[in-house]
């Protein structure tokens, strides 16, 4: 291993093969010795990890459902036996589910979004903290969104899951305070991505137009990754247990 492998992290992104996943990972990888992408999309981790490649830095791709305990520790585990320890975590992977009043919401997508949303996270977080906690290192930066501090008509299941994301990044920055890492949440709001349009698109066919309140332009996936790089660097050293909002201006409107 060269001093420079030596010095730079060791990145994991999940949902690395989805839209902020993918710049994420790319953003990373201009700080990183080495960047794996996890997606229960195999194909999309590896399109990921070949643009890290070409960007001149080392990925991985890995194959995994976040939902699943086995498969967390499974990724965990080689990830670090191939790259070595992880030292920045974008605990990213998340679903949108459906667009519907709560009154009709469907039982099983509030389940599963529950199960990807916030049980992914939660095992992420738990696995890799296992791990980072005896070496005192690491920085992690937990995907919530502007939903996780807001209401918003029609994606109940979505909302509720957001905010059991910021509960878990608050927990564990307290659980980890004074011992070399550091957890935080970054909060999109609306970016262009296939999430934004198949959701704008659902709201458009029960013309609920519920989704897009305020008027501050969609972001880019590369807005979310820069905030995510800070949240990472030892420039972000005192920032623990924030809910960093990206969106415009949206929240404050
Ligand atoms: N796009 C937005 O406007 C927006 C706004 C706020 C927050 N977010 C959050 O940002 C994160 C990334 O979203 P995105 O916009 O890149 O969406 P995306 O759909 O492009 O990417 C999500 C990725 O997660 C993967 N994934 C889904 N379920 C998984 C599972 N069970 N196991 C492993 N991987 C799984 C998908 O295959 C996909 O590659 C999500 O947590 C999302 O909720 C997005």
């Amino acid at each position: 291993m060269s001093g420079l492998e030596t010095t730079r992290p060791v990145a994991l992104v999940t949902g690395g093969g989805g839209d902020i996943g993918r710049a994420i990972a790319l953003r990373l990888a201009r700080m990183s010795s080495a960047v794996a992408l996890v997606d229960i999309d195999e194909a999309a981790a590896r399109a990921t990890a070949g643009l890290v490649e070409a960007a001149g830095c080392k990925a991985m791709a890995v194959r995994a459902d976040v939902s699943s305990a086995l498969e967390t520790a499974a990724y965990v585990e080689a990830v670090e036996d191939r790259l070595g320890p992880i030292g920045i975590f974008a605990n990213n992977a998340g679903i949108e589910g459906v667009v519907a009043p709560l009154h009709e919401y469907p039982d099983e997508m509030f389940d599963r979004l529950f199960q990807v949303n916030v049980k992914g996270v939660f095992l992420g977080l738990k696995h890799v903290l296992a791990r980072m906690l005896p070496r005192g290192r690491g920085a992690i930066v937990n995907t919530a969104s502007t939903s996780a501090i807001r209401g918003r008509a029609g994606i109940a299941g979505y909302v509720a899951s957001k905010h059991a994301v910021l509960g878990l990044t608050r927990t564990a920055a307290l659980e980890v305070t004074g011992k070399g890492i550091r957890v935080n949440a970054i909060l999109p709001g609306p970016i262009e991505s296939r999430m934004i349009r198949e959701l704008d698109e659902q709201a458009r066919r029960r013309s609920s137009g519920a989704r897009r309140a305020g008027s501050a332009p969609y972001g880019k996936p590369e807005n979310i990754a820069d905030v995510v790089a800070f949240l990472a660097s030892d420039e972000a050293a005192h920032v623990n247990g924030a809910a960093w909002v990206v969106d415009a201006g949206m929240t404050v409107a």
